[in-house]
This record gives structure tokens, sequence and C-alpha cells, in this order.
């Protein structure tokens, strides 16, 4: 496995790679929700590439950038073990010299959920996964149904500028108890884990209110949001019923949906999502 700490490196590897190659960009403290993305890159292209990059403009000045877990070690164990052939960790420095000056805005689709309550998010998500898709010539790149808004903005991004490559998107792995994979769970206290369950929760009893004949958007989401009420360690950024391609909130679910939320539970907060069916 080649480690590429910088961007010319990488540039170097891909130049010596001309067939096909597959990418997942990560910020790293990898979980079986990232190996999965790999071992589909592995089985749908010759070379599969990955970067490691915790990339500072997607944070907030009150977010967890600084502490946002690191393990650079095991990443790469994990990555060889998986016959991973390249890792990008370039640094800041490398990806955002001085004067630099370039943004990838989407509109519309970055408006709503995360969006508006995390505002400059996905300006500094689209740029990087913008950056990283010039730098790394990917035939497809693999994104997690976890982060859904992200992986519509990222297929808008790609369709609206021309890109050439696939967007893959890959179902959301989740603990046996429902709790969708993230790096952020390691911020959870043992009492935190447990009441961490409540989103999952919340989403299945959206799916099964939907499966019994139930389509009224804001009777389930007041019946979510009443489950997570209960949970005294959760409070809720948003409840929501959507348009699965626009995130237009639905009064009626009388097309293809997503049950999204963001929950903080003590200080970490989490998103999860499922599309319904
Ligand atoms: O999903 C993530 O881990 C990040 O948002 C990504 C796509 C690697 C961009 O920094």
């Amino acid at each position: 496995m080649e480690i590429a700490q910088t961007i010319a490196e990488f540039k170097s590897w891909r130049k010596r790679n001309l067939g096909s190659v597959g990418f997942v960009p990560t910020m790293g403290y990898l979980h079986e929700g990232h190996l999965i993305l790999v071992r589909q890159a592995r089985e749908e292209n010759s070379k599969v590439s990955v970067s490691i990059f915790v990339n500072p403009t997607q944070f907030g000045p009150s977010e967890d950038f600084k502490a946002y877990p690191r393990d650079t070690e095991r990443d790469l164990a994990l990555l060889e073990k998986e016959q991973v052939d390249v890792v990008l960790i370039p640094s800041a420095e490398d990806m955002y010299p001085q004067g630099y000056n370039t943004w990838v805005e989407v509109e519309k689709t970055t408006e709503r959920l995360e969006g508006s309550h995390r505002p400059g998010h996905f300006k500094g998500v689209a740029t990087v996964v913008a950056k990283l898709f010039n730098i790394v010539e990917p035939t497809k790149a693999y994104f997690g149904q976890k982060d859904a808004q992200q992986a519509l903005v990222i297929k808008k991004m790609v369709a609206d500028l021309n890109m050439n490559l696939e967007v893959i998107v890959v179902p959301t792995v989740r603990e046996s108890d429902g709790l969708a994979m993230s790096s952020r769970n390691i911020y959870l206290n043992p009492q935190e884990r447990q009441a961490a369950t409540v989103l999952h929760k919340a989403l299945n009893q959206a799916q099964q209110l939907l499966q019994k004949g139930e389509k009224d958007a804001e009777l389930i989401r007041q019946v979510m949001t009443s489950i997570i009420t209960k949970e005294p360690l959760a409070a809720i950024d948003y409840v929501s019923i959507a348009d699965a391609q626009t995130l237009e909130e639905l009064s009626q679910i009388d097309r293809p949906a997503i049950a999204s939320l963001a929950v903080r539970i003590g200080k970490t907060r989490l998103i999860d999502n499922t599309l319904l069916t």
C-alpha cells in the first residue's frame, strides 16, 4: 500500500495507475461503515484509493474540529488489511495554501436540514470533495447513506459540474442495537451510548407507521418527536419527513421520502436517516 503525504505524491501514483480507480474519501477514525465502502470499491475497480483528511472548512467555529478523533496508524493498518492500493493523507497547508480563494456552493439541497443547522458545512464539504476528485480522478467514488444529504449534494455537484465519475451511495452500517456507525460514537459515555439508540427507534417507528398505511407526515414527525423527547439525555435539532430527492418537507407521503433526524445526546450531535418504503 502506498501512502501519499502530499497531493504531488498522489498525482505521481495516479500517473502510474491509469486503469479504473475507486475512491473512498474519509476523515479517518475508520469503522466498519468505511470498510464496507472500501470493499465495494475493491470489487468494482482495479485500484482502490482512500483519503484521510479532517477537513477544517466543513466545521463551524463552535464545532468539534480540534476534538475530532484521529488515529492514523490504526486507520492505515485497517486499510492495509483491505488491500487498499493508495492512501492520500494531505496536510491542511497542502489542501488550503495561503491565499486559497475558491469555493463550491451547491444551492437549494444545502439549505435544509444539516445545511440550516450547520451554516457553511456543505460549502466546505463540496469544496474539499471537488478538490479530492480533481486530485484522485476516480472512476467511482463511494459515500455512506448515513450522510444522506451529503450524498445528494455530491451527486448534484457531480451532475451540475459535469464531473467525470460515478457516485455510489452505500447503505448505512449499524451496531447490533441499531445505532448507525459513526466516528463520533466514540464521544458517548455508557449511558449516552444507550440513549443514542433512540434515533434508530424513532426511524423504525416511522417506517412501521408508513407500512401500516399512515401517510400523514406531520403525524409521523410527532410520533418520532415524542419517542425522542421521552429520552432524558436527548435533545432534538430536527425531525424531518422529506422528499427523498429535494429534501422538501412533505405533508403527505405521496412519493419517495426520507425520514431523517439530528439529535444531541449530551454534547454529541448524531444524525441518522431511513428511506421510507
Ligand atoms: O463524510 C465525510 O467523512 C466527509 O464529509 C468527507 C466526505 C470525507 C469530506 O470531508
